[in-house]
């Protein structure tokens, strides 16, 4: 069973243009849908300003879609009661990409991570501390971090403890925004096990989002590449890494560097800059930057349609694919 079920998520914003203009409506999400199951990993992938925090935002029910449905373990987001609200709410926890933000400065480590335990069970005060020295350890912090203040923290840590705190009520979804990138390298390997390991452990469905294929390909099952608010492609990763049909997916993926270049497979890369979102092109969204678009591309929108078991908007993905 799906424990996540998303149906054309749309968000609209009005952003205004100036003193005597009319304000503009920015698409920021446009018709976005996904299933995700139990212990699966979703990840979503674009370039900067494609809707990809939209999206985080409109999950963790932080923000109300323009329109579209989404059900979370079965329960309908939109027209919850106020205690179905707190319960899908506890359901649904986030990461972002920078811990420091998400921590309290003045408190220690030990109380913030009690504090979902405190807000929403009967636990007593050494239970609670039981249950935090547990989690605490299963992220590979040790037990005299327990006391101490989050800028005694490496980013590393900080995101292990931001990772601690969102698992704490053992939620069905876990909503990850950029988790990895303000960290080094060599420490983004060892927070994505660690995401990994979790998710083996309590069986959590993962939304995990960045702009960055190489890093999501590992923890990724489902993929879904977006583009100004659309989907540009869809579904099995195995299946999209090693053979994208659309040409932004090749194009991100001709973009991250890989051990063993296969010389015989495109490399396109992307020209020009993202189109702006207040004017976005017609037809194709993507037809700006793509090196096979067409008279046609430029004015009828593709449809998400399923090719080679996936979803793929592209009108020629058959032949640009051969
Ligand atoms: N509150 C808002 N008001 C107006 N426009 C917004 C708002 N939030 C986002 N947008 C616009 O919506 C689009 C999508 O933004 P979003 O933050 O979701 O992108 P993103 O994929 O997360 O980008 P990044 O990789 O830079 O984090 C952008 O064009 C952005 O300017
Ligand atoms: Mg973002």
């Amino acid at each position: 069973m799906s424990v996540v079920i998303a149906r054309e998520l749309t968000r609209l914003y009005s952003v205004s243009r100036g003193l005597f203009k009319p304000a503009a409506t920015v698409r920021a999400l446009n018709g976005i849908s996904f299933e995700l199951e139990a212990g699966q990993t979703l990840a979503v992938v674009g370039e900067s300003g494609c809707g990809k925090t939209t999206l985080a935002r409109a999950l963790t029910l932080i923000e109300q879609p323009t329109s579209g449905s989404l059900q979370i373990a079965g329960q309908e987001a939109a027209g919850a009661s106020r205690a179905q609200h707190k319960q899908l709410r506890r359901d649904v926890q986030m990461v972002f990409q920078n811990p420091y933000a998400s921590l309290n400065p003045r408190r220690t480590i030990g109380d913030q991570l009690a504090e979902p335990l405190l807000i929403n069970t009967p636990l007593s005060r050494a239970e609670r501390r039981e249950r935090v020295q547990a989690m605490m350890q299963q992220v590979g912090l040790r037990p005299e971090h327990y006391g101490r203040f989050p800028h005694m923290f490496s980013g590393g840590q900080r995101q292990r403890i931001a990772l601690a705190r969102a698992m704490m009520l053992n939620p069905k979804v876990l909503v990850a925004d950029e988790p990895t990138s303000a960290l080094d390298v060599s420490i983004q390997a060892q927070v994505l096990n660690l995401f990994k390991d979790l998710q083996d452990e309590f069986g959590t469905a993962y939304v995990f989002i960045s702009h960055n294929l190489a890093v999501v390909r590992h923890i990724a099952d489902q993929l879904l590449v977006m583009y100004l608010g659309r989907t540009m492609e869809s579904g099995p990763s195995a299946r999209i890494y090693s053979r994208p049909l659309h040409p932004y997916t090749q194009a991100l993926l001709a973009a991250t560097p890989r051990l063993h270049p296969d010389p015989s497979k495109p490399r396109i890369k992307l020209h020009g800059e993202l189109p702006n979102p207040l004017n976005p092109p017609s037809g194709c969204v993507f037809n700006q930057r793509c090196p096979y678009a067409t008279e046609h591309c430029r004015q009828v929108v593709p449809e998400l349609r399923p090719l080679e078991g996936r979803l793929v908007a592209c009108h020629y993905a058959e032949q640009i694919s051969l």
